[in-house]
């Protein structure tokens, strides 16, 4: 009896914790995991709820009746229309909501309308443009009968309100001086909506845009000297950042506004500090801290409302912010676990379950050419090496990161690898005018990846040419931390 008891308390805690737990699903990979596989992956996980970044048909598909949760998303290219025009925004409303909201459809519960994009990096772009799309989408939802049930609410960066050189405690939390007037205006429209504030909140980046950053204070299990705030202690970042939010809203008349985390996590490679020990410290912390159920000291009894960034690693994204850019996967690119991970928040040495049914292309590599001339090594290896790495991902060789310090003929393998894989092994990909040559034998180190790339199947393949005019359009997501 006891023992039963204990097992199904361990089960409800179990549940309990992955009920609030999301996850980003990003699709800027070269080879993605086809959306079935992924959602397969979400599922077998205990992960109930997804935000996406575009709506994809095959995406939707593949939700559709899997009881997920999800957050659509409008991409910042198409604000400028949807602002303009009202009809656009029925008309997304109509194709992309509309479509999918019926009974073992897709359970849709919010439209993230942007993505984050106040960026300092957009250079004011969308300042004009994010509330009226905000509206429209809302109004549309609200015209369409689902507004009581889907809200609209757009992923804003932490650097909407002030850095702590301005705003040294929490409690001081304001908005930023430049857009402090349309961010009133955005939280009094999301209030009258019922609808949440949405945030991305980065400890990784607090640390590495700031050397004199104590590491400790990235992390919710450390030593870090902590900030005092009118008899209110902080021991992490997060927490601090979450209640800067909460002060900023307070001081616009909306101090209780629910507030969802749309990002949160830590990457593994690209940077000294994007690591895989750190990760797994950073997830271990905060997957706790959301099963212990408690909220911020601001917010005590508010559950966090947190979505995971990201899914899988995507080997195509910008790397403006940061090589550690195309490393924020729980998974690997290929649905493969990183580390040790227990979303329960039971703090258990567990690994998630990985994806199943991923076809692999054939484990051929593509390397340096041993015959190869010292001549045209010369000659030709440097501009060889930039064409690879302009098409392909090398961001393993940096400082810093897990394939650095190889000599220049590992170097030059691992670009032309990466290039061959990106190019789903084909043959004229291994060539670099005699330079490279496939080779059966894995190059990898212990520590450094040659990767093998996954097969895209028919259906993939047409997926690709959709999301690579979707690409095209879609400005990079950039993340820039100014703040906590
Ligand atoms: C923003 O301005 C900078 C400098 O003027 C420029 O280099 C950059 O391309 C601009 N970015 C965008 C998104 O317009
Ligand atoms: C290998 O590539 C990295 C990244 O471009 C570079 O920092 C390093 O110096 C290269 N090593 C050699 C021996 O060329
Ligand atoms: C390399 O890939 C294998 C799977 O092929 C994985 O098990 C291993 O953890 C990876 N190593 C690193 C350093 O990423």
């Amino acid at each position: 009896m006891a023992m039963l008891a204990v097992v199904l308390v361990l089960l409800a805690a179990a549940a309990g914790a992955a009920e609030g737990l999301g996850v980003n699903w990003g699709t800027q990979a070269s080879h993605p995991l086809p959306p079935k596989v992924v959602v397969q992956l979400l599922r077998d996980n205990g992960i109930k709820k997804v935000k996406l970044f575009e709506t994809n048909l095959d995406a939707m598909r593949a939700l559709a009746g899997s009881g997920i949760e999800a957050m659509l998303a409008i991409p910042n290219n198409m604000l400028h229309d949807i602002a303009q025009d009202s009809g656009a925004a029925k008309d997304w409303v109509k194709r992309n909501v509309k479509r999918f909201d019926f009974d073992g459809g897709v359970v849709i519960k919010y439209v993230a309308v942007g993505n984050e994009p106040f960026l300092g990096a957009y250079n004011g772009s969308f300042i004009k443009v994010t509330l009226p799309a905000l509206e429209n989408i809302q109004n549309a939802l609200n015209d369409a009968g689902v507004g009581d049930r889907i809200k609209a609410t757009v992923p804003l960066n932490a650097d909407v309100y002030n850095s702590p050189a301005k705003n040294p405690v929490p409690s001081a939390g304001r908005f930023r001086s430049d857009i402090s007037g349309v961010m009133t205006d955005i939280v009094k429209f999301l209030a009258k909506n019922k609808a949440p504030f949405t945030v991305n909140i980065y400890p990784f980046l607090s640390l590495y845009l700031n050397d004199n950053f104590p590491l400790d204070f990235a992390f919710f299990d450390g030593n870090a000297t902590p900030v005092h705030d009118n008899g209110v202690t902080y021991t992490n970042v997060f927490e601090a950042n979450f209640d800067t939010l909460v002060a900023a809203l307070a001081a616009v008349g909306h101090g209780d506004m629910p507030i969802i985390v749309g990002e949160v996590g830590w990457p593994t490679d690209g940077d000294r500090r994007a690591k895989s020990s750190h990760a797994q410290r950073f997830y271990d912390g905060l997957l706790k801290r959301l099963a212990s159920n408690r909220g911020t000291p601001a917010r005590p009894s508010q559950h966090l409302d947190v979505y995971m960034f990201g899914l899988v690693d995507e080997d195509q994204k910008s790397v403006q912010p940061g090589s550690f850019e195309r490393h924020w996967g729980i998974f690997r690119y290929d649905g493969q676990p990183k580390f040790a991970m227990d979303l329960s928040g039971q703090g258990q040495n567990t690994a998630l379950v990985p994806a199943k049914g991923v076809q692999y292309l054939s484990r051929t590599w593509c390397a340096l050419n041993p015959k190869a001339s010292r001549n045209d090594i010369g000659k030709l290896l440097g501009a060889k090496i930039d064409y690879a790495c302009t098409n392909a991902d090398c961001t393993p060789l940096g400082y810093g990161s897990t394939c650095n310090g190889m000599d220049a003929k590992g170097n030059a393998s691992y670009a032309f690898n990466a290039y061959y894989q990106a190019q789903s092994q084909k043959d004229e990909a291994c060539d670099f005018q005699g330079l490279a040559l496939p080779t059966e034998t894995d190059p990898s180190t212990a520590a450094c990846n040659f990767t093998i790339q996954i097969a895209t199947s028919a259906a993939a393949a047409v997926r690709l040419s959709v999301s690579a005019v979707a690409a095209a359009l879609v400005v990079a997501s950039v993340q820039l931390s100014l703040s906590w």
